[in-house]
């Protein structure tokens, strides 16, 4: 278990690295990252490297004993690199490039981009590869931060033509799985295919889930050209990615199955504000963020980690610049959020970052030092839980009670065609995820073909497509499943199956799905006690009815050891849906205050208190 920070040694004196080190290892950190946006510092003028800096930056910081990750500098082009290619860049989706003047400037399908992303890798993997301080390799940094997984370019058209013949072998195959004979969308040769933007009107969905499959392979593509030369140049060292918070640009389990480490960067103020929670909740919470941000992200992208293994490659130390409202933490939360990673089987939480720059973008942004080099307030907290993690020790061995499904597939199905405003399968997952933990449940949040043993429950929140091989797990599943709205009612190329729902699934709950409607705030339905919203599924077969409105609409179903919610997973039925199914399935579980959450590591129960910060284990 180590504790980290993200240091940017080009933005300071070298004179002042040492102290730099030095007061890291005092504070009890055992982790720098460097490197990520070096690329100008490094390879100033066309292959002219100057790497006598960098040299002297790891030697101190190994020196000081600290275990260094070293960036691939790849987010951040220079500006001589844009002029050599200038159709390196990406466009967006009405066509305007994405200039050079901040970073991520590049499109995933450009081969020239490719090629010098591969050049510099190998060059910075054969200075550094062996050497005994760095431990790990960070790929890039943030694939898809700024909504840059998807290019409109013409490199990403022709690449994209050539994955569509790869995966439909033939147009008319293509024009059959899409139904392109609705509209006279129908095509004679891939070369007649554009990408789904500047359409009139809305392009096909079929359309759009090929090509947000096509933009996360090429996010693949691009990271594991990069693995596959750390691998040779820097054998033993870990390689790791830093995924973002509510972010599904590319399918992370696919990315993780190339790392040995997944991280995330956590800023739960930050996420609080952009994304959608209620005003009550804004307020509530305005200084810790909703309980649920960080252990969602934690146990989500434990799930995606070919081994289990991932990490905080940044966490949120005080407020940030990019949000619409940056408040600073309530006293207390820097270390509450860093004790909480562990709690959910971090390997690392690294601070971003050491010393906030009092220029360009981020100089709002803080860090663990202040601009002028003194202490900000989150130094403290930092020192303090590197006291403290040493004292857990590694939670290896978490019960296992609760296992949701999450894949990326469906969550980009409900994004194209929501149906309703906001109805997605993430948000969906998050929501029920909340559900669990309120009551004290550990979450474990898996791709669908995992192994179910071992789990009491099962959640499926919102699975559009029901990855082969599903349906009969949860057939020869003993415990408990609760299943979402909308789930089953896709094939893969984004139809609605034969039988309307997938075949496995209707015999798992007795019946189908006949026909949906979404429905805004504005039609909330009520109940003896309870109130549900936003989805209602009309449902036909043998499975007995649950919970029903005053005004008569089934909204929930039982079938044998299933449980069917045909309202969106938000709201007090859904709640209840949840707590029957636990108390069914014989887990443990207690409706907690509000803002209380619990994580249980073999037998140290954790219990974190969101209003007041405080953290408490034993
Ligand atoms: C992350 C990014 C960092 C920094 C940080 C600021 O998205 O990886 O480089 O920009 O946000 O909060």
């Amino acid at each position: 278990m180590h504790l980290g920070v993200c240091y940017y040694p080009e933005h300071w004196p070298e004179t002042r690295w040492p102290q730099d080190a030095r007061q890291m290892r005092e504070a009890g950190l055992t982790r720098v990252r460097i490197g990520e946006f070096a690329w100008s510092r490094i390879e100033p003028e066309p292959g002219q490297f100057e790497w006598r800096w960098l040299d002297r930056a790891v030697e101190t910081l190994h020196a000081a004993g600290l275990g260094i990750i070293i960036g691939t500098p790849t987010a951040t082009p220079p500006r001589w690199l844009v002029d050599k290619l200038p159709d390196m860049v990406a466009l967006d989706r009405d066509g305007k490039p994405r200039g050079f003047g901040s970073r991520r400037h590049y499109c995933f399908s450009h081969e020239g981009y490719g090629e010098e992303a591969r050049r510099i890798t190998r060059a910075v993997a054969q200075r550094y590869g062996q050497h005994p301080g760095v431990v790990a390799w960070q790929t890039d940094n943030e694939y898809g931060c700024h909504d840059t997984a998807q290019s409109f370019s013409a490199a990403a058209r022709n690449a994209f033509r050539g994955w569509l013949a790869d995966r439909y072998g033939t147009v008319a195959n293509l024009n059959e799985a899409w139904g392109n004979v609705f509209w006279s969308m129908e095509y004679r040769s891939f070369e007649q295919v554009d990408l789904p933007n500047l359409t009139v009107t809305e392009a096909n969905p079929a359309h759009w889930l090929a090509f947000r499959r096509f933009s996360s392979d090429q996010v693949i593509r691009f990271n594991r050209a990069q693995v596959d030369i750390l691998r040779e140049l820097s054998p033993g060292r870990d390689i790791m990615h830093n995924a973002m918070g509510f972010y599904t640009g590319y399918d992370h389990h696919d990315l993780a199955q190339d790392l040995d480490v997944l991280g995330w960067d956590s800023y739960p103020l930050g996420f609080l504000e952009m994304f959608r929670f209620t005003e009550e909740e804004k307020r509530d919470f305005a200084r810790q963020g909703h309980p649920d941000i960080a252990a969602f992200h934690h146990d989500l992208y434990r799930g995606c980690a070919r081994d289990g293994r991932w990490n905080v490659l940044e966490q949120q130390p005080g407020p940030v610049n990019w949000a619409r409202h940056n408040p600073a933490p309530l006293p207390g939360m820097v270390r509450l959020w860093t004790i909480e990673a562990f709690a959910h089987g971090a390997e690392m939480v690294s601070y971003f970052r050491w010393r906030q720059f009092p220029k360009a973008q981020e100089q709002m942004h803080a860090g663990l030092l202040r601009p002028d080099g003194d202490p900000a307030p989150a130094f403290a907290e930092a020192s303090l839980s590197a006291q403290e993690i040493a004292a857990i020790g590694a939670c290896t061995d978490a019960p296992k009670h609760a296992a949701l499904i999450f894949s990326y597939d469906s969550e980009w199905i409900t994004q194209i065609q929501p149906q309703g405003e906001g109805r997605s399968a993430l948000w969906a997952a998050f929501s029920a995820y909340s559900s669990l933990r309120s009551l004290g449940l550990n979450v474990d949040i898996l791709p669908p073909g995992t192994d179910l043993e071992g789990y009491n429950l099962v959640v499926i929140p919102c699975l559009p497509v029901m990855a082969d091989g599903l349906a009969d797990a949860l057939g020869r599943f003993e415990g408990q499943i609760v299943i979402g709205p909308r789930t089953a009612t896709r094939d893969a190329e984004f139809a609605i199956p034969s039988g309307l729902v997938d075949a496995g699934f209707a015999n798992l709950v007795g019946g189908k799905i006949v026909r949906s409607e979404s429905l805004s705030d504005r039609l909330q339905i009520t109940g003896d006690g309870w109130t549900a919203k936003g989805w209602l599924d009309h449902y036909e077969g043998a499975a007995e009815p649950e919970f029903v409105s005053s005004s008569g609409e089934v909204c929930s179903y039982r079938h044998r050891n299933v449980r069917l919610s045909c309202v969106w997973p938000e709201g007090s039925m859904f709640d209840q849906v949840i707590e029957r199914a636990a108390r069914d399935a014989g887990l443990p579980h207690e409706r907690l205050p509000r803002g209380i959450r619990r994580r249980t590591c073999g037998t140290t129960l954790f219990t974190f208190d969101y209003p007041t910060a405080q953290v408490s284990f034993g």
